[in-house]
Parts: C-alpha cells; sequence; structure tokens
C-alpha cells in the first residue's frame, strides 16, 4: 500500500474546530444560563460550516462535492457489506458522503431556526425585530430548532459509529488520515492545493476562531446578549 496525501490542512483543522464547536454548543443548550455561549458557539460552527460548504465548490479532489459519491446503487453496496473490507476509496466513501452532506445542511436548519429561536422568542440577537409574545408562548421555533439539533446529534451519531466500523472492522485509515492527511492506497495520489485554496484555508480557519473569539469577548455584538 502506498502512502498518499488527500486531506489537506483546511479539512483537517476545520474538522477539529467542528468537533469542538459542535459539543461545546450541544452540551451548553440545556443551561439557561450558559444561553450566550450556546449561541456564540452554534454561531461559530455555522462559520466553519459555510466555508467548508464553499470548499465542496473551491477546494481540492475530493473534498469538492463533485468528487463525493451520492450514487445510491454504491451506497447500498457499501451499507450491504459493512462488516467485510469493501473497494478502496481515495476521497469520501458512499456512507460519509451522504452524512457529510446531510449534517452541513441539518447543521444550517438547526442554526437558522435557532436564530429565530433566540430572535422571535427571546427577543435577542440579529433577529429580535421579529420578537412576538404570542410566539414567545407557544414556543414553535424552540421546538423546529430542538428536532434539528437532535437530528444533527443522530447524524453525528451514525457519522462516528460508522467511522470507529471503518476503522475496527474494515481496518480502513480513514480516522487516521483526518487528523494526518495521509491514506495507505494500491497507487499513490498526492492532492496539492492551489494559491488562492491557500488563502481560503487561512481566512476560513481565521475567521472561525475569530468569530467565536469576536462573539465571546465583544459584549455589546449584534448577535448575543451578555
Ligand atoms: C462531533 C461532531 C463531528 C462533526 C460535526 C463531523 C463532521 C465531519 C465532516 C463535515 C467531515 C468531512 C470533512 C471534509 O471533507 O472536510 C467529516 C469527516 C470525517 N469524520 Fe467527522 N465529524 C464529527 C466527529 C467525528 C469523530 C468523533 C470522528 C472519529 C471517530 C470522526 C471521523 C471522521 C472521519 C473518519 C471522516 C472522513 C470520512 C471519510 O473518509 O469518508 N468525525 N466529519
Amino acid at each position: 500500500m502506498k502512502k498518499s496525501y488527500i486531506w489537506p490542512f483546511a479539512n483537517r483543522v476545520s474538522h477539529i474546530l467542528l468537533v469542538l464547536f459542535f459539543v461545546v454548543a450541544y452540551t451548553l443548550g440545556d443551561f439557561k444560563s450558559l444561553l450566550s455561549y450556546h449561541v456564540a458557539f452554534g454561531l461559530a460552527l455555522g462559520v466553519v460550516f459555510f466555508f467548508r460548504t464553499g470548499w465542496g465548490f473551491v477546494g481540492p479532489k475530493y473534498s469538492k462535492f463533485k468528487d463525493f459519491d451520492f450514487n445510491l446503487q454504491d451506497l447500498k453496496g457499501y451499507l450491504l457489506s459493512v462488516f467485510s473490507k469493501t473497494k478502496e476509496y481515495a476521497g469520501h466513501n458512499p456512507a460519509s458522503s451522504w452524512a457529510i452532506i446531510s449534517m452541513i445542511l441539518v447543521a444550517f436548519l438547526s442554526i437558522l431556526t435557532g436564530l429565530l429561536t433566540y430572535g422571535v422568542e427571546a427577543h435577542h440577537g440579529i433577529l429580535s425585530f421579529l420578537y412576538s409574545p404570542y410566539l414567545k408562548k407557544i414556543q414553535i421555533f424552540k421546538g423546529v430548532h430542538e428536532f434539528f439539533s437532535n437530528l444533527f446529534l443522530a447524524i453525528v451519531g451514525v457519522h462516528i459509529a460508522g467511522s470507529l466500523i471503518d476503522k475496527f472492522i474494515k481496518k480502513s485509515d480513514a480516522i487516521d488520515s483526518m487528523v494526518s492527511g495521509h491514506k495507505h492506497l494500491s497507487k499513490v495520489i498526492n492532492v496539492k492545493t492551489t494559491i488562492f485554496q491557500n488563502v481560503y484555508t487561512l481566512v476560513w480557519i481565521s475567521f472561525s476562531v475569530f468569530s467565536l473569539y469576536y462573539l465571546i469577548f465583544t459584549k455589546d455584538n449584534i448577535f448575543i446578549i451578555w
């Protein structure tokens, strides 16, 4: 097996940020006194996903959505052979491809309904002009936000379970590759990034970290009431 370079710095660092921001945002959602932190981490998660979506169009090979395997026959084949070794995937396998696109979509729905809950029902944040005492009483957006957040958690659960099955049963090095960038494949593939992609990465990672810093440390920002 030949050592190949598949996931550039942007994918690996953004993945760590996603894990961190998701875990903190989800955990703090249950504590009323920590609501502002919940909103800050949730919005920062949205920033990371926003740039990951752009990376799906301007990123290098295998990171682009057009290189994802959305073929339903492939997905069926992959799932039916879940406990045996299947064909090698340089990029995302069909189950990962679907899980990743679902996570992005559901994360955005969760963040949007979170902003609506915060604005319409709590009279805070950029949608506070939509505040309605009636909607506050029936808490419709809160319910929808909880639904999408739990759906997000469920997809993350399936994603993690799939990654562990991949590692321990299929003996794939997908998890290691999300840390090191390297996979061992039958032929050498080395993904290279362009100058534009390197600049995009710099903006992506700095903006994601800075947005969290700004949301937490700027006490009179328009997004969060502290
Ligand atoms: C907790 C929240 C998590 C979220 C929101 C998340 C999200 C994502 C996303 C968006 C990608 C695509 C990365 C890219 O193409 O740039 C990805 C890939 C991946 N993630 Fe996660 N992830 C999470 C946790 C984890 C954990 C805990 C593990 C390890 C057990 C893991 C293992 C992987 C692997 C192995 C891949 C690459 C899959 C493949 O090769 O097709 N993820 N994840």
